[in-house]
C-alpha cells in the first residue's frame, strides 16, 4: 500500500478506513440533515466532498438537487472504487492534504473527516475549503470550544475535536455564517453521530 505522510492518512488508507465502509452503508439519515442544511442555500449546483467516502452524503444531495454537479475527495482505495459504481461522481482519489484546487463549486463539504486529520495540517486544508468554494462551505464535525484528542475505537492520536468552523471563520473574514445545527445519536427519527453542522458563505 502507498505510504503517506501523515499516520492519520495511513491509518484511513488501510484497513481500518476498509472496515469502517462495512460498518456505514446508510443513506437515509443524510437526506433531512442535508434538506435542512441546503434550505438555507441558493443555486447550489455543484459540490465537492472532502472526504466522501462510498458517497452516502453526495447521494443525499443528488436526492434532493438531482441536477447537481458531484465531487470527491477520497484516500481510500475500496472506498473509491465504490465511489466509482455511482455515474457522474468525479473523483480526487488522493489525499486532502495533496489536493490542488482546480475550479471552484458551489458547496465545499466535510463531515466526519477534519476531525481525523492531523492538526497540524488544518490550515492548509482550510485554504483548500475555501479556494475549492465560491459560495457555500458547510463544516459538518464533532465540535469542542478548545481542542481536544479523544480515543478513537481503541486507537489514540486519531481524532481530534475542535470548533473548525470559527477557527475558519476568523481566517477569512469575508465568510459569514448562514446557520448551524445538532443531530443527536439518540434522536428517534433521524440520527447522527452528535454531530455538529455549520453552514458558511462566501460574500
Ligand atoms: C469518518 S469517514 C466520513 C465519511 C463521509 N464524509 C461520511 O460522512 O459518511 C472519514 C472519511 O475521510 C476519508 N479520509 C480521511 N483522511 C483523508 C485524507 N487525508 N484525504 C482524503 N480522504 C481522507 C476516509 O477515508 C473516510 O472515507
Amino acid at each position: 500500500m502507498k505510504q503517506f505522510t501523515t499516520e492519520q492518512e495511513n491509518f484511513w488508507a488501510g484497513k481500518f478506513g476498509n472496515q469502517y465502509i462495512e460498518r456505514n452503508k446508510d443513506l437515509t439519515n443524510n437526506i433531512p440533515l442535508f434538506a435542512r442544511i441546503l434550505s438555507r442555500t441558493a443555486e447550489v449546483s455543484s459540490v465537492l466532498e472532502f472526504g466522501a467516502n462510498i458517497g452516502l452524503n453526495l447521494e443525499a444531495i443528488k436526492l434532493l438537487i438531482p441536477t447537481i454537479e458531484l465531487s470527491a475527495i477520497e484516500i481510500n482505495e475500496t472506498a473509491v472504487n465504490s465511489l466509482k459504481e455511482s455515474t457522474n461522481i468525479r473523483i480526487y482519489h488522493q489525499s486532502i492534504l495533496n489536493f490542488i484546487p482546480d475550479y471552484p463549486r458551489s458547496l465545499v463539504l466535510t463531515k466526519g473527516v477534519l476531525i481525523h486529520l492531523s492538526p497540524e495540517y488544518l490550515e492548509k486544508v482550510y485554504e483548500l475549503l475555501y479556494l475549492s468554494s465560491n459560495k457555500y462551505i458547510c463544516i459538518a464535525e464533532y465540535y469542542s470550544p478548545s481542542p481536544v484528542t479523544v480515543e478513537y475505537r481503541g486507537h489514540q492520536n486519531k481524532l481530534f475535536k475542535r470548533d473548525f468552523a470559527g477557527e475558519i471563520l476568523d481566517k477569512y473574514q469575508d465568510l459569514k455564517l448562514i446557520d448551524y445545527g445538532f443531530v443527536y445519536h439518540r434522536d428517534p427519527n433521524f440520527p447522527q453521530d452528535d454531530l455538529n453542522w455549520f453552514l458558511l458563505q462566501k460574500n
